[in-house]
């Protein structure tokens, strides 16, 4: 991981070095500013005046409009001691939602990457005077740190004037962000919270990104084990209790790697209740899926090491509920394998009894990821009889061809838990689409030899994976999530610019702190 800034909040009192951030609206002159195209609050207008109008004059000629997210630079301004000032655009104030407040976070850590500065004052104000509310503070704070984020251990050779798009080492961000707000105390404990978030986001992004020769069952397990600090109570199962549990179907996929498949649970009590029925939440960790006999071909299958997306969204989200403590009964289920093609691998027409009891034909080795969660579902509900299952997975490249690189396939047989998923997407800017199940598709996947097979025929390849899925939940409330397209080779955001871009873990952080810690 990059260094990440320390993100801190204080009052308005503007600092007499470093680089000073300023926000600017839309719209007509007011508080005195002398540039007729944007308004300012008092502490932009007052540093203008300190600075003898350079700074509205900078604005007319560069006939900045003060659009959303976009901003003026102005290295070494008269008289106010700060070496460089950057005027951040907020578009329309009066219409900034949290998310957008989070984008312009990200923008300005963007915008603040390279020069010299090692610190950073942003003066959080209304265009009119008004206050800005501790959340929006917290949430500018969070983009802000997500931004930050990249992925460089391995780069020996540091080029720190790159650009920062896609995989790029971005240039050297300051080491200190205060916000300035009218409430700090307020602000830094919201951001407490946004932190943790913050860091199971990170978690997850290093654990996708890493490749997969440093990051197999065994280190990934292990990666998860540190999260005992945070309060986690983490259990490894290896290959010898997995067999004794029967998962045969986990077990199969597994077989051609030299690497040994770990299943990993985490638990968070943090509810009144302890023995409240937990939420459960699965993840598929492929550490590479090379397709195994029915090999994929070579074209891109460096992207495989990131198919254990699933896993590494359930252990950031485990991460985040224990770092803000939330008030929450959880548990994170990864099932950990390598698709490998081996002497020992398993064939195309084999047929494996899964721990359910299930019996089912390989037709392709390369789908996978169903036969890992196939038994990873049945023995969470099975072990911990949860409220609701919720898996996440790369699961299918045909999802990105249904929803591209913007929404996560949502499958779900209940429609609560799908409405809640949906709006938490909407909040967390990390939305799902839903996509139908049914007879008729689930019919697709029954086989002449066993009782199904692992796909389902050209069309609708998302969904009759989520029909297998379904098969193995045993009639609890769940959801599955294909994350095949949001969790790797991710478009470039205002909060993320590496290729893994944590997906999941806000989305569920936030489904949890809405619906279930009243
Ligand atoms: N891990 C892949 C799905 C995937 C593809 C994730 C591209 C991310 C990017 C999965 O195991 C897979 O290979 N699925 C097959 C299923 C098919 C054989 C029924 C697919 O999507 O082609
Ligand atoms: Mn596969
Ligand atoms: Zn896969």
């Amino acid at each position: 991981m990059a260094d990440t800034p320390q993100i801190a909040f204080s009052s308005l009192a503007v600092p007499k070095s470093g680089t000073l951030v300023l926000l600017a609206a839309a719209g007509a002159t007011k508080n005195g500013a002398k540039s007729a195209q944007v308004q300012f609050g008092a502490v932009a207008a007052a540093a203008d005046k300190s600075s003898g109008g350079a700074i509205s004059r900078a604005i007319d000629a560069a006939a900045f409009k003060a659009a959303a997210r976009s901003m003026l630079e102005i290295w070494a301004p008269p008289s106010l001691g700060v070496s460089r000032l950057l005027v951040a655009g907020l578009g329309d104030a009066a219409a900034m939602e949290p998310l957008d407040w989070q984008k312009l976070g990200g923008a300005i850590m963007g915008k603040l990457a390279g020069g010299n500065e090692k610190s950073a004052f942003v003066a959080l104000e209304g265009p009119d005077g008004e206050g800005i509310a501790p959340g929006a503070a917290a949430e500018l704070g969070f983009g802000a740190f997500l931004r930050a984020y990249n992925f460089d251990k391995y780069k020996t050779i540091k080029a720190p004037d790159e650009d920062a798009e896609n995989g790029a080492p971005p240039k050297k961000v300051p080491a200190k962000l205060t916000v300035g707000v009218e409430k700090p105390a307020a602000a830094r404990r919201e951001f407490a919270a946004r932190e943790a978030v913050a860091g199971g986001v990170l978690l997850a992004r290093d654990l996708v990104n890493e490749p997969a020769n440093m990051l197999g069952p065994k280190e990934f397990a292990e990666k998860a084990k540190a999260l005992s600090k945070l309060g986690l109570d983490v259990s490894i199962l290896t290959e010898k209790e997995m067999t004794k549990l029967k998962m045969a179907a986990l077990l199969g996929v597994a077989q051609g790697s030299a690497r040994p498949p770990r299943l990993v649970v985490m638990r968070w009590n943090g509810a009144g209740d302890k023995k409240a029925a937990p939420l459960a939440f699965v993840g598929k960790g492929v550490v590479f899926d090379s397709g195994g006999i029915s090999i994929k071909p070579a074209g891109g299958m460096e992207d495989m090491k990131g198919d254990m997306g699933g896993a590494a969204a359930v252990t950031g989200l485990m991460h985040a509920l224990a770092a803000r403590k939330a008030r929450v009964n959880a548990v994170g289920i990864i099932g950990l394998v390598e698709n490998m093609p081996d002497g020992d691998a398993q064939r195309p027409g084999d047929i494996v009894r899964s721990m359910s009891g299930q019996t089912i034909e390989v037709i392709n080795t390369d789908a996978e990821g169903r036969l890992v969660l196939a038994d990873a579902l049945w023995y969470a509900k099975q072990e911990f009889k949860p409220a609701l299952i919720i898996d996440l997975a790369t699961l299918t490249g045909a999802v990105m061809v249904a929803l591209g690189k913007h929404h996560a396939g949502l499958f779900s047989n209940d429609d609560t838990i799908a409405d809640r998923l949906t709006a938490a997407g909407l909040a967390s800017g990390e939305p799902v689409w839903r996509l139908p199940l049914g007879k008729d598709y689930d019919k697709l996947i029954d086989s002449k030899n066993a009782d199904m097979k692992n796909t389902g025929g050209r069309y609708a390849g998302s969904i009759t994976a989520a029909q297998f899925l379904q098969r193995f939940v045993d009639g609890a409330p769940w959801a599955h999530l294909d994350i095949a397209g949001t969790a790797m080779g991710s478009p470039s955001t205002e909060v993320n610019r590496g290729w893994a871009s944590g997906y999941g873990v806000r989305l569920l952080d936030r489904f949890v702190a809405d619906n279930y810690e009243k």
